[in-house]
């Protein structure tokens, strides 16, 4: 049997890694690893296939970026090209970037199973591009792996039947655990001259927060009010970077707002697990705080990943600057919530998912 596993941006390799080792052990599935190429900068690429101890990929499709039809349809044509070429029983997609969506509708047309990581996940907002690409995913994939169990509720909801419905448990859990150790090998906190649970953690990088300068000043405005008692670390998103360095007036930097380029894995799982609150809008990082039982203030007004809330460390607070500066001194103040880890976020989701892959 041959599989193709895809991935396109950061989020996806730490997805992708456990799979690959998976069956890199057991030997039973050849795997053609294709990479888009949707992110290339190497602190968004090529940093992960060294922390996560990747092979290089079989096949770069070089997309690039681009407005959402060119960088699907770049995709779309490229990867058409490889399965034209190569003989192919399965198509592995994870998470909900654009290359998800492209490289499951070549496979759907091309009459190839596909098979969806992180299926029926829905935050019910199609203002966000994710949305989009989750719902058409999942209804073109032969096998959905959840990691959740709310989700197939959402899959059965859109008409996708318990045959098709695999719930596995959450892979990127897979990473953080094989990696948590060697990522205190890690010296980060020394070279950003920060002290275990003396900082704040910020990632920004949605549409919706940093993408209109009035709502992304607004936001930073509270980063900078936050850093005047605690250091802040900002690892910068290249869709915020875009936006810091090009708006006027310019963004105040204070020394303790750290604004930094982005960091590898196990240089962000160390500042994660010793952050004393991570500010967030990104999706994997709600739940690996929760893992960690690391408070994560998530700076949206929805979650496709509502267990984190009910079980986990995560408290959704919306977009409005003064929520997130109220949740965040109450957060600092101790007031913490309880948190348990959801069923089957335990390292093993790997080896559940190649136990059905192999029997296709
Ligand atoms: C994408 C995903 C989002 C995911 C995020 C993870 C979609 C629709 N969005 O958003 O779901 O949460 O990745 O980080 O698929 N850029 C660079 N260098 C790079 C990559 C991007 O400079 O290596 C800049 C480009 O100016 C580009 C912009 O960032 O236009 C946005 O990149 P893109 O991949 O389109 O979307 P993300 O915001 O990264
Ligand atoms: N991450 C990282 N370095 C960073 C920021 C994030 O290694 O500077 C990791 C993080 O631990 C998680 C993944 O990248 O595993 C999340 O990616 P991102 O937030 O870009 O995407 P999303 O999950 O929102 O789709």
């Amino acid at each position: 049997m041959k599989a193709v596993i895809v991935v396109g941006a950061r989020p996806n390799f730490m997805k992708a890694a456990p799979l690959i080792r998976e069956f890199s052990k057991r030997g039973t599935v050849d795997i053609l690893f294709v990479h888009t190429g949707q992110h290339y900068d190497s602190n968004m690429s090529k940093v992960f296939f060294d922390d996560l101890e990747l092979p290089q990929p079989d096949i770069y499709l070089e997309v690039g970026s681009g407005t959402h039809a060119e960088q699907t349809a770049r995709v779309m044509v490229e990867f058409e090209k490889v399965i034209m070429r190569e003989d192919v029983d399965l198509i592995i997609v994870v998470g909900d970037i654009n290359s998800t969506l492209a490289c499951s509708l070549v496979g759907a047309k091309q009459h190839i199973p596909v098979a969806h990581i992180e299926a029926g996940l829905r935050s019910f907002d199609k203002n966000m591009p994710e949305e989009i690409n989750r719902m058409v995913t999942d209804i073109l994939s032969d096998y959905c792996f959840t990691t959740s169990p709310e989700a197939e509720t959402n899959l059965n909801r859109e008409g996708i039947g318990e045959e098709r419905i695999f719930f596995v448990g959450n892979i990127m859990i897979d990473s953080l655990k094989y990696y948590i150790e060697k990522a205190e090998e890690s010296n980060i906190l020394e070279k950003l001259e920060v002290e275990k649970k003396g900082y704040i953690l910020v990632t920004l990088h949605r549409p919706s927060n940093v993408d209109k300068p009035d709502q992304f000043r607004s936001l930073y405005n509270v980063l900078i009010e936050l850093s005047e008692s605690n250091t802040v670390i900002f690892p910068v998103h290249p869709r915020t970077k875009k936006i810091i360095e090009s708006e006027t007036p310019p963004f105040s930097r204070p020394s303790s707002l750290k604004l930094i380029e982005p960091v590898g894995y196990l240089d962000f799982l160390k500042l994660m697990k010793y952050s004393g609150i991570v500010v967030t809008d990104s999706g994997g990082i709600q739940e690996e705080t929760t893992v960690l039982g690391v408070p994560c203030l998530t700076v949206r007004n929805n979650t496709e990943r509502p267990i984190t809330i009910e079980m986990g460390t995560n408290t959704l607070v919306g977009t409005d600057p003064g929520d997130l500066l109220r949740a965040a001194r109450k957060v600092l103040t101790r007031d913490r919530k309880n948190c348990a880890i959801p069923p089957l976020w335990d390292g093993k989701t790997a080896g559940r998912i190649a136990d059905v892959i192999e029997k296709v």
